[in-house]
């Protein structure tokens, strides 16, 4: 089947496209969480690029990322804040997901000319973003919850993983991490 990676902004996303997503995203998580929202995925933060993957014209996998500059230590840092990474069940363990995954890394650096990459995940995927070139930062973490967009939640030891961007991450500075919002 023909496969094409595309680059998309919020905005810029059709109908067709934000279709394609909600389906996407509802046969994953409709029965747990809800119906998807573009605006506030299940109380996350937004995309502001999306990498769509077309295995023909079925949406196959989808990456979103924010722009947004953060604290780490006294740094100030633009990242890519990523969520929404999800393939669809039919197309996993193909290699996709890592693929949609470059494509988006390369998107970060070129298009939206982030600082780096950043995400948090659950422990049990940490080896699909490594095998990406993800690699993992330990630090304490202060973002506001999904639940109420208000509470302030601070963690340790839930996976917080970067990628290089325009800069390299071993670039990356030590210190207490402010989402300043909401994560991805
Ligand atoms: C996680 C997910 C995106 C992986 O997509 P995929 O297309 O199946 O992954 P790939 O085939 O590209 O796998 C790439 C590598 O990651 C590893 N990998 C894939 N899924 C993994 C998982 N769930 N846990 C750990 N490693 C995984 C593969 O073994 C492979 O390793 P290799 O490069 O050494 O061969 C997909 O399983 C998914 O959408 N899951 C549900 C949503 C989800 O959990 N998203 C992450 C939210 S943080």
């Amino acid at each position: 089947m023909n496969e094409a990676l595309k680059l998309q902004r919020h905005e810029d996303l059709s109908m067709k496209e934000l279709a394609a997503l909600e389906e996407l995203f509802d046969s994953e998580y409709l029965s747990d969480y809800g119906c998807w929202n573009p605006e506030a995925p299940y109380g996350y933060s937004p995309a502001d690029f999306h990498v769509l993957a077309f295995q023909g014209s079925v949406l196959a996998a989808h990456v979103g990322f924010q722009r947004r500059v953060i604290l780490v230590g006294t740094d100030e840092i633009l990242v890519a804040g990523t969520g929404g990474v999800l393939v669809h069940q039919r197309f996993r363990g193909t290699g996709l997901g890592g693929r949609v995954m470059r494509h988006a890394q390369k998107a970060m650096r070129e298009e939206a000319e982030t600082d780096f990459g950043f995400l948090g995940c659950r422990m049990e995927v940490v080896p699909f973003y490594e095998s990406a070139g993800w690699v993992q930062v330990h630090a304490t973490e202060r973002c506001l919850s999904p639940s109420d967009q208000t509470s302030v939640i601070v963690s340790q030891g839930a996976p917080t993983l970067i990628c290089s961007s325009t800069r390299d991450a071993s670039e990356w500075p030590n210190g207490d991490i402010d989402l300043r919002g909401t994560p991805w």
